[in-house]
């Protein structure tokens, strides 16, 4: 309003100046009082006619997705139209700027493994990550804005949600879970805000399954151990408390040093796979010449065929090792380590294998520049049932079987581990009936001819 009357009080001023000035007849006086009416009129309309385009301008800019050019005006609008498209450009860049790092965030809670949903204080998603779909079994679109207790209907969860106890989370099996495929979860709720809620997902279905193993596994040992102490309890307390023939002595005695043996096998493979475990991978510089990993091979595999052969007073298996101009070859990593395994895959032939039967032991190099090196034998072979679990520890196949010969049931189990840090891998094919083969095949890093 100022803007229209300083105007025309200034014209009105000056009018009346002149007229006092100059001492001008009243009908002077008349004339330029209109005329500087008529002046004032005109620049208003231009005055207005210029804010006109300011403010359509204005509106342009606040809904255009691109900033339009300010219209060509002159001084103080000028000014004003520079003025706020500076403003408006400032502001731009800082919502650009603050959408940006709303999506960094919005990414990073995205690529997180823990599901996370945040709820608004009616309990209706507001937003949720990608696990949070994968946990749950939700759609990061279509379930936004639905009541959760609707979507997630796990009576643990309900209940845990509706006392609003937060001070604990719980565990649950996600809805997704399969028996082929199981998910277990922990859940924790958290209140943020006014009244909203967070509610966090983790995994821990490894975690889970690794303390089941552990458990099993200290159950097993204490059972393999405690067979054997028994029997070695048993047998003393007859050696103390009867009167016995030389004969039964030697016997007892003789079965005693078998189920001690025994125990000292299991100790024994105990702790080489607890130092597999806690030794550093195999170096990848050290060399070793196939043909002496296979010599000492040999040399075990003779002696325990013959000492099968013996105590069994059968005939001896037909062992068959490749010619030496074949091993060609070298192999990095841990010497003690790979012979170890070789052994255990050709004792196992030796042991599971009927007397008379053959193994055959071959070094052969794959076209990709790596080596495989299997055990054959003609033995009964494995059903397909229990190849998937042969290197789980403790697993056996016949149990009573492999306890008669003094296994444990680790001794596959050590050989996968051994090939795992020699970043080799353990290929099992059997047919029942029809013997076994087992062969390790090493990536060509690990191998070199010589
Ligand atoms: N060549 C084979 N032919 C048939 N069955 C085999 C053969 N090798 C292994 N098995 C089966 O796999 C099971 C697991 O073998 P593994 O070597 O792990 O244990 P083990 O021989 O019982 O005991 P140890 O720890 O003393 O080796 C054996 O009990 C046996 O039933
Ligand atoms: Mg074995």
């Amino acid at each position: 309003m100022n803007r229209l009357f300083i105007p025309i009080l200034c014209i009105f001023a000056s009018a009346s100046v002149v007229g006092l000035v100059w001492d001008t007849p009243l009908v002077a006086t008349l004339s330029t009082l209109g005329g500087g009416a008529l002046g004032l009129l005109g620049w208003l309309l231009l005055d207005n006619w210029r804010a006109t385009l300011l403010l359509a301008w204005l509106r342009r800019l606040q809904n255009a997705p691109n900033t339009p050019l300010p219209p060509q005006l002159s001084g103080v609008w000028r000014m004003t139209a520079e003025r706020l498209l500076r403003l408006f450009r400032q502001q731009r860049q800082q919502e650009n700027r603050l959408s940006l790092r709303l999506e960094n965030i919005r990414d990073a809670l995205h690529a997180s493994p823990n599901g996370v949903i945040m709820l608004n204080g009616a309990g209706r998603i507001r937003w949720l990550n990608r696990s949070a779909c994968q946990h749950f079994g939700l759609d990061g679109k279509r379930d936004i804005a639905q009541t959760v207790t609707h979507l997630l209907r796990d009576p643990l969860l309900v209940a845990y949600y509706t006392q609003r106890d937060f001070t604990h989370g719980i565990t649950l099996d996600s809805p997704l879970a399969t028996i082929a495929r199981p998910l277990r979860l922990a859940v924790h709720i958290y209140p943020y805000s006014k009244k909203c809620l967070l509610i966090l997902s983790r995994d821990i279905t490894v975690i889970e399954q690794g303390e089941a193993i552990r458990r099993d596994f200290v159950a097993n040992v204490s059972h393999e151990l405690r067979t054997p102490l028994t029997v070695l309890a048993g047998f003393i307390e007859t050696l103390q408390t009867l009167p016995l023939i030389e004969d039964e002595r030697c016997d007892y005695l003789a079965r005693m040093a078998r189920h001690a043996a025994r125990m000292q096998n299991l100790v024994g493979d105990l702790l080489a796979l607890s130092r597999l475990e806690a030794n550093p991978p195999p170096d990848l510089e050290r060399w070793t010449p196939i043909k002496t990993l296979l010599a000492a091979c040999a040399a075990e595999a003779y002696a325990l065929a013959a000492v099968t052969a013996k105590t069994k007073g059968s005939a001896q298996h037909k062992l068959i090792f490749p010619a030496e101009a074949e091993l060609d070859a070298e192999i990095a990593g841990s010497a003690d380590e790979l012979q170890s395994a070789f052994i255990n895959l050709v004792s196992n032939a030796i042991l599971y294998t009927p007397s008379g039967g053959h193994i055959e032991i071959c070094w052969t190099p794959t076209p990709d520049g790596g080596a495989t090196f299997a055990v054959q034998d003609s033995g009964p072979g494995i059903a397909p049932e229990h190849i998937l679990r042969l290197t789980e520890r403790f697993y056996r196949v016949d149990s009573s079987r492999s306890r008669e010969s003094g296994g444990t049931g680790l001794g596959l189990s050590i050989v996968k581990h051994v090939l795992q840090r020699h970043d080799a891998k353990l290929k099992i094919d059997s047919t029942l009936g029809a013997g076994a083969c087992f062969t390790a095949v090493f990536p060509a890093e690990r191998v070199r001819r010589i």
